[in-house]
């Protein structure tokens, strides 16, 4: 009996050893090219709550997510879950299941379907979407526009029939997620063929701070230690370095020199990808995704030492807040260290609520321009608006604003704040 009992313990003890085992090789580590690991931003939690908390809002930690009902910003009710290239082609955006699909049809014949994969984009502007096909990831046809709510033509497809075959690289994730490994085959320099299990989505903490996992141990053995090591402080970097590590992603798409996901915060930047403009020709840039070439042309820019950070809080969601950005701009246009805005004097405008409409207005991108379903015409594309960051003076805009805020009516006077600094 006895001698039952220890058996039956020693197997129960083989079986908890093999299944702790296997679970130990599914938890295996993410590691960038150099073979650091990585801890996840739920690790980070423990020790810098509030940091983790407000950054879980922000539009980089949603940009990518495998799909699922939450992630995909789309319709699926059958009034709105179609889009309509021409009488003949159409895609339906099917649920099954838990399951997400762009089915398409020609002369209502189902020829082709592919389910969603990858949500790429927060849904702010906009998100496009990424099936696989083995170890290979591909663009839906259909992405997704915030402004109208609707369904699009996904940017560079073609305008009169559904299209599956355009094979993503791995510098589209470079840019949208914190690390993806790419398995390079035999004979191709760069492979495109990517590791599920070494995918970390979303623009997260170690994007900028790089690999914390040695980090996390340290700090966990000793809670004494009061000094981050093992962990990039990017606010000690140099002023290039800071920007360099924003521009990875912030400067258009770029040559590369190496491998995607070979850069690292510290790292030249030059040394990695050259950018596809020259800085005399940076003024005439299109607007999206390029904030670094164009705030490089500014003169408060050259004139100053500010770099992204000098206005933004990446750790926290400031869109939409105009005053609080308005205030970085009296930090230095307090009439001491910068001059204050010339703009002549109009009874009840109130420059310091926002120097940004004037100064850095949302304009047209020709780059990204959308086509809404059922119109494959062209002149019915539609322009992504971005705000510039070329800080200047802008007649046009600077008319648009005074008469969208419409200073005479009783509506405005009824809600006239009182005036702040800003004005000469
Ligand atoms: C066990 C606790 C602990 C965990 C977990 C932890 N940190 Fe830290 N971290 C610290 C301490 C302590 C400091 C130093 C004091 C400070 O700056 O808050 C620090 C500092 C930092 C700094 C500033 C660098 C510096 O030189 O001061 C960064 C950036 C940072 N941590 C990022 C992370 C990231 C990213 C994660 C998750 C991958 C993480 N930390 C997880 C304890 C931790
Ligand atoms: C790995 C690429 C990457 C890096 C590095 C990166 N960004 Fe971004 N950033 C993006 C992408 C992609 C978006 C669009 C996110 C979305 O809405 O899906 C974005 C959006 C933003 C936005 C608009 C959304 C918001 O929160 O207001 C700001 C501002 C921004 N980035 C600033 C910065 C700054 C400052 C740095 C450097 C400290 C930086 N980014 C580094 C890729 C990157
Ligand atoms: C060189 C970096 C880079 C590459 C490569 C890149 N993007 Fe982006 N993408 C960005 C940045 C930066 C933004 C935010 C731009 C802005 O608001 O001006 C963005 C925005 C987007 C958005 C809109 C997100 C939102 O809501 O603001 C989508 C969708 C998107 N990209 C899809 C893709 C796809 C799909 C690929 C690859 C096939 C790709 N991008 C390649 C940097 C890049
Ligand atoms: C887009 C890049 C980016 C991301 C993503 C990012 N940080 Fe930072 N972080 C910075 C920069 C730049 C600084 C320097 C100070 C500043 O400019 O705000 C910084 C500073 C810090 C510091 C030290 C100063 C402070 O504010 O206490 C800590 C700690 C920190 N980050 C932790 C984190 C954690 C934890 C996450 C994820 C939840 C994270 N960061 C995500 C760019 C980033
Ligand atoms: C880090 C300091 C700094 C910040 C922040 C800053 N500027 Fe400037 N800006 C300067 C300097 C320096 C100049 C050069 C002229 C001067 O001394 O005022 C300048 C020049 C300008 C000019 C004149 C441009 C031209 O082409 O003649 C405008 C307009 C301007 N800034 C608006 C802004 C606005 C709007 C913001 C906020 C979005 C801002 N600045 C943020 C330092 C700054
Ligand atoms: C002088 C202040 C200032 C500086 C410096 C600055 N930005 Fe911005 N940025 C803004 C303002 C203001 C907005 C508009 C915010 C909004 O509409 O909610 C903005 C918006 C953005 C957006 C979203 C664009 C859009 O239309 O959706 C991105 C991305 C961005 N900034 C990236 C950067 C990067 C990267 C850098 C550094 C190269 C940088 N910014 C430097 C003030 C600044
Ligand atoms: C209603 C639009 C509007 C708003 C709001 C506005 N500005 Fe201006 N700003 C202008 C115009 C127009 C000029 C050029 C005026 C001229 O030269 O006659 C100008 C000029 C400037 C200049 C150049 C001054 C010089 O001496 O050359 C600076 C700096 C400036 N503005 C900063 C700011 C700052 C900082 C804010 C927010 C506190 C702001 N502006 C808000 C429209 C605006």
């Amino acid at each position: 009996m006895k001698r039952w009992n220890v058996l039956l313990l020693l197997l129960a003890g083989i079986c908890l050893f093999a299944m702790l085992c296997t679970s130990r090789r599914e938890v295996e580590p993410v590691r960038n090219l150099y073979g650091e690991a990585y801890a996840g931003t739920e690790a980070c939690r423990s020790c810098h709550r509030a940091i983790c908390d407000s950054f879980m809002r922000t539009a980089h930690y949603r940009d990518s997510r495998p799909a699922s009902a939450a992630a995909i910003k789309g319709s699926f009710r059958a009034d709105s879950n179609f889009f309509v290239y021409q009488p003949a082609y159409r895609v339906r955006m099917e649920q099954r299941d838990s399951n997400f699909y762009q089915t398409a049809f020609h002369n209502g014949h189902k020829y082709r379907s592919e389910a969603f994969g990858v949500v790429i984009g927060s849904g702010r502007k906009g998100q496009s979407y990424l099936y696989w096909k083995g170890e290979k990831l591909y663009q839906l046809p259909v992405s997704y526009f915030a402004p109208t709510g609707t369904w699009c033509n996904s940017p560079g497809y073609k305008a009169d029939t559904p299209l599956f075959d355009r094979a993503v690289p791995s510098y589209c994730l470079e840019c949208h997620a914190t690390q993806a490994r790419t398995v390079v085959e035999p004979g191709e320099e760069y492979g495109d063929f990517f590791d599920r299990g070494q995918i970390i989505y979303g623009i997260t903490c170690e994007r900028c701070h790089g690999p914390g996992a040695k980090h996390v141990a340290f700090h966990t053995e000793h809670p004494d230690e009061h000094a981050g090591v093992y962990i990039i402080d990017a606010g000690r970097l140099t002023r290039q370095q800071q920007l360099d590590a924003c521009a990875l992603c912030h400067s258009g798409s770029r040559y590369p020199l190496k491998p995607a996901f070979s850069f690292r915060v510290g790292d030249r930047l030059d040394d990695f990808s050259q950018a596809k403009y020259l800085p005399q020709e940076a003024a005439s840039l299109d607007v999206h995704g390029n904030q670094y070439g164009l705030l490089s042309t500014s003169k408060c820019f050259a004139a100053s030492s500010m770099t992204c950070s000098t206005c933004h809080r990446v750790h926290g969601d400031q869109e939409g807040n105009m005053p609080a950005y308005s205030q970085r701009c009296m930090s230095c246009h307090n009439g001491t260290s910068g001059a204050l805005c010339a703009m002549p004097s109009l009874k009840g405008l109130v420059l310091g609520n926002n120097c940004i409409d004037c100064h850095m207005p949302a304009l047209p991108s020709q780059k990204i321009m959308l086509r809404l379903s059922g119109s494959p015409d062209s002149a019915k594309l539609i322009a992504n608006l971005v705000r510039t960051h070329r800080i200047a003076i802008y007649p046009e805009q600077v008319k648009a604003y005074l008469a969208r805020l419409n200073i005479g009516s009783a509506a405005f006077k009824a809600g006239l704040p009182a005036d702040v600094p800003g004005r000469r």
